[in-house]
């Protein structure tokens, strides 16, 4: 038979986890897994103003009929905002937008884009990056480079290495930069690093991918895309990848944005109707459901104003828990050094233990966390930390 030349796969080693803890029957599992906001009761809400947006949406909604392939155009416009700041006005003929099934989307896009643009242009990403930055470049033919991201010693960037790394890159690579609350690491770059990164990229020409996942997560909204900002001031052409799914909570409605500067306003054309046509011959074009959403919450003040205080609710219990966790493991264990825990950002950090001890913690303890261990902060609370931070403390060195 035909599809019996066809070998089953590994589960995908972040959402393969999701499914392995639905199934895990013990009472006492805890999810650090997967990458979604939790709040204390361990459930993943519905923003308040999401709700509020939705509600109104359906009932004034008369049609289903498709909206446009390049998307809601309200919803293109308020990213680039969101993204951009007080620069979005000034660059506006210069930015070709596309709404985005999610920020995968986004990112594979904007490979397409630069393959397109670039024959065998390679592409660049950090040492550890997203596990799934590589399934979504390749899928666009794209060869992958790695460059030295994190010092698991440390446990910060190792800006020295990135920087020398990318210095040998070929010209018109694409570099992609995640912008904050780096995933898997927590580790981000400095201002003073982020000058030299976009120094770096002009001196050698590369073409900026910044892939923004977690806006509002890190330090503040505008805090967290101050790096796309400079760049803005700094270089003619970057693109950016923006996800929805953890700052509005809507993960399942895949939501998202590509948004490409350009030096020209000539090219704005030409950038957009090539985002259509590999997205026509992908999936067509996105769902808006979620891009309504969005539009709705950031052109209404009395909505973005809730959102903005949800958000900011979330930000805090992370680093609320980041700091409880340090000193649950600290109690443990006073000479281990682990002040990293608090200077890393948003929702992940690498506890550098061993991928055996990561599995026997799963089996044994219940306790999820993906391969590399990673860790999501979200994930712990009142009833598990302590118990958590007794597994984990005689692992960690
Ligand atoms: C994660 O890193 O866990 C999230 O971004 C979810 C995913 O799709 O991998």
């Amino acid at each position: 038979m035909l599809f019996d030349s066809l070998e089953p796969l590994p589960a995908d080693s972040i959402l393969g986890l999701m499914t392995a803890f639905r199934e895990d029957t013990s009472s006492d599992k805890v999810d650090l897994s997967v990458g979604v906001y939790r709040e204390a009761s361990g459930e993943t809400p519905v923003m308040r103003a999401v709700k509020r947006a939705e509600a109104e949406i359906i009932s004034e909604q008369t049609t289903k009929a498709y909206v446009a392939p390049i998307g809601v155009d309200g919803f293109r416009a308020s990213m680039a905002r969101l993204v951009l700041g007080g620069d979005a006005e000034r660059l506006k003929p210069r930015i070709a937008s596309l709404q985005t099934t999610g920020g995968c989307a986004a990112l594979r896009v904007a490979s397409g884009i630069y393959r397109r643009a670039v024959k065998d242009g390679e592409a660049w990403v950090s040492t550890p990056t997203w596990s799934n930055h590589f399934g979504l470049l390749c899928g666009a033919g794209l060869s992958i480079r790695r460059y030295p991201y994190y010092d698991p010693e440390c446990h910060v960037l190792n800006i020295d290495r990135m920087l020398d790394s990318l210095r040998k890159a070929p010209k018109r690579s694409l570099v992609v930069l995640q912008v904050d609350c780096h995933n898997p690491s927590g580790a981000d770059p400095s201002e003073t690093d982020w000058h030299a990164i976009l120094e770096v990229a002009k001196e050698r020409a590369l073409l900026p991918l910044f892939d923004l996942a977690y806006q509002g997560m890190g330090r503040s909204l505008d805090s967290d895309v101050a790096p796309i900002r400079l760049a803005a001031e700094r270089l003619g052409e970057f693109m950016v990848s923006v996800s929805a799914s953890k700052n509005f909570g809507l993960y399942r409605e895949r939501t998202g944005a590509l948004l490409a500067v350009t030096e020209h306003p000539s090219q704005v054309g030409t950038l957009e109707s090539q985002m259509k046509d590999i997205t026509r011959g992908m999936y067509s074009m996105s769902p808006s459901h979620g891009a309504l959403i969005v539009e709705r919450i950031l052109t209404n003040a009395e909505l973005e104003n809730e959102w903005r205080q949800e958000l900011d609710g979330m930000r805090l219990r992370l680093a609320y828990y980041r700091q409880r966790f340090k000193d649950a493991l600290q109690a443990l264990s006073p000479n281990l050094d682990l002040d990293w825990l608090v200077k890393q950002r948003g929702m992940f950090s690498l506890l550098g233990i061993s991928q055996d001890d990561v599995e026997r913690l799963r089996l044994e303890r219940h306790i999820y966390m993906v391969g590399d261990s990673r860790i999501n902060i979200a994930g712990l609370n009142d009833q598990n930390l302590e118990r958590v931070a007794e597994a984990i403390v005689p692992l960690m060195k």
